[in-house]
Formats: structure tokens, sequence, C-alpha cells
């Protein structure tokens, strides 16, 4: 009985011991990892906050948010009511490194003037991605990008 139950034991370690290191190939391969951009679009002439201004400069809903590389769309978002956009990608369709590479961009494409007429109707808003730090989420690690600083192009 004594025999069995050590045997048992032996077998559970040796499960435990299998799934653990399935679990760090997970984790290599890139299966429990998730990309997570992010970031605020204001409703001024670059898309950034404006320092020290009397009044909050107000935020830009509703703007069509791109993820860009190489010059194809492969994300995209609206920001909320508060010019907050968020996309969660899959890092083993998409390689982190490229992401943060100047292959890669964040662009809005919705003119600014959607959200202030005073406000050009041309040209888009552009940043490149920055890692910001990885957070844990249960079994997952997640990736935090944010944009760099926005820039109006192509007006
Ligand atoms: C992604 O980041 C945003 C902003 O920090 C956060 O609200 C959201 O919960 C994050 N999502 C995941 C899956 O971590
Ligand atoms: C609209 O943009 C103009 C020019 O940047 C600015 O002076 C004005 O305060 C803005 N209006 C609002 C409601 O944010």
């Amino acid at each position: 009985m004594y025999m069995a139950m050590g045997g048992l034991k032996c077998v559970a370690f040796l499960v435990m011991v299998a799934s653990a290191s399935q679990l760090a190939e997970a984790q290599v391969l890139g299966l429990l990892n998730l990309i997570n951009i992010s970031g605020l679009v204001s409703c001024s002439l670059n898309g950034n906050i404006i320092p020290n201004a009397a009044t909050p400069t107000p935020p830009f809903p509703n703007a069509l948010v791109e993820v860009s590389c190489g010059g194809n769309v492969i994300s995209s978002a609206l920001t909320n009511g508060a010019g907050v956009f968020n996309m969660v990608l899959n890092p083993l369709q998409f390689l982190l490194n490229n992401l943060l590479s100047s292959n890669c961009n964040v662009r809005v494409v919705t003119p600014l003037s959607n959200c202030n007429a005073t406000l050009p109707s041309t040209g888009i808003l552009q940043s490149p991605l920055q890692l910001i730090g990885t957070t844990a989420q249960g079994l997952f690690s997640v990736f935090n990008l944010v944009p760099v600083t926005f820039r109006l192009i192509g007006i």
C-alpha cells in the first residue's frame, strides 16, 4: 500500500514536471503571451495633450486607429468617448520586434476636423510604438505597447 502511494506520488510529480516544461515551451513559442496596444488620442493639432493649457485638452472620440506594418493594416480600433483605444494581438501572428521597428506605426486615420472643425481635415496622426512594460494576467504575459508621440503627417 505504502509503495503504491509512493508510486502514485512519483507519477503525479512526473506529470507536474511534464506540464511545467510544456508551459515553458508554450511561453517560448508565445502561446501564453499577448500584445496589448493602447493609447490616448487628444483633439489637438498633433493628437497629444497640450502641455500647460489653461483648459484640459479634449479627447478625440470615435477616431479610427490603425496599426500598420509595411503599408498593411494589421489591426484597428475606434477610440472611446475618452479618446482611448485598445487592441490585443496574438504574438504568434505578429512579432513583437517587428511591431517595435520603424516598419510599423500606429495611425489615426479619421481627420482631426471630426473632433474640432478648426483643425485640419487632411493628414493623419502617426506614431511609432514603444514597449512600456510587461504585466502578468493569469497565465498570460501581456506586452504593453503605446504610441511614442503622435505627429500630423501628409497635410
Ligand atoms: C490593455 O491595456 C489597457 C490600458 O492599460 C487595459 O485597460 C487593458 O485591460 C489591457 N488588456 C489586457 C488584456 O491586458
Ligand atoms: C478647437 O481648436 C482650436 C485650434 O486649435 C482651439 O483654439 C479651440 O479651443 C478648440 N476647441 C475646442 C472645443 O477644443
